[in-house]
């Protein structure tokens, strides 16, 4: 099972001591088969990666570039970059990116390039409220996947995060029987290689206790829950009582 902490634009230097509960979990649970990957700010990845040396934790980015290659773009960076930094993973598709304009066709992009810089890609995707109530989930998420992995023979380094829009930090979660369907359907669509899918949306210490159940999801990526290392130790606890 993985657990994916998506920090999102929060953290500092400070806030990585806090990871000492974190560290000193993962490392009396050693023989646990749970993977914890933690996905702070670009500004964090460098100093995090140190701390987790000797560490079963890994680390990743939000998100990059489209070229590995270097460049004239002003304020970004690339999955090569990241990679030079100590990242293994990279959060690719957010819907808080796709919202700001970020297309299926740009993804695509960024996930090659990331694949060539050998990062790990977490794919995110996930309907809006409005296309779940208009009855389109199952469309969006074949769309998605099709667009945003067009090309890509290779799927062996891709994991999904299956997010629904509306779940994402409102407290919401699917109704596990719908959650359940729309896993399957991803699923489906890749056959018998199916990646891993991940869910996200409020993951926390409570709701927990009801996707845990769900056996067809292969771990959580979490975000506002993440932030809180006694929160998020829980939610790994929980999963297995
Ligand atoms: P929340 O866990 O805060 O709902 O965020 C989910 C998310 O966007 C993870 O990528």
């Amino acid at each position: 099972m993985y657990f994916i902490a998506n920090w999102k634009m929060y953290g500092d230097l400070k806030t990585l001591n806090s990871l000492d509960k974190v560290i000193k979990f993962s490392k009396d649970n050693r023989k646990n088969k749970f993977k914890i990957v933690y996905c702070p700010p670009n500004t964090l990845i460098r100093p995090l990666s140190k701390r987790l040396i000797k560490t079963k934790i890994e680390v990743g980015a939000q998100n990059c570039h489209e070229s590995e290659n270097s460049g004239a773009h002003t304020g970004q960076v690339n999955s090569k970059m990241l990679r030079n930094v100590g990242a293994k993973y990279v959060i690719l598709g957010h819907s808080e990116n796709r919202q700001i304009g970020e297309t299926d066709s740009l993804i695509n992009s960024k996930i090659k390039s990331s694949i060539k810089s050998g990062l790990k890609i977490i794919f995110c995707i996930g309907e809006t409220l409005k296309e779940r109530r208009s009855k389109k989930t199952n469309q969006t998420l074949s769309l998605q996947i099709k667009k945003g992995l067009k090309s890509i023979k290779n799927k062996s380094n891709i994991i999904i995060a299956y997010e629904p829009v509306w779940s994402i930090g409102t407290g919401l979660i699917p109704k596990s029987e719908d959650l359940i369907k729309s896993i399957k359907f991803i699923k489906k669509k890749f056959g018998k290689k199916s990646p891993k899918i991940l869910y996200g949306g409020s993951v926390n210490n409570i709701s927990i206790s009801q996707l845990k159940k769900i056996s067809v999801i292969d771990g959580f990526l979490i975000g506002g829950a993440s932030q809180d290392s006694k929160k998020f130790i829980d939610i790994i606890k929980k999963t297995y009582i």
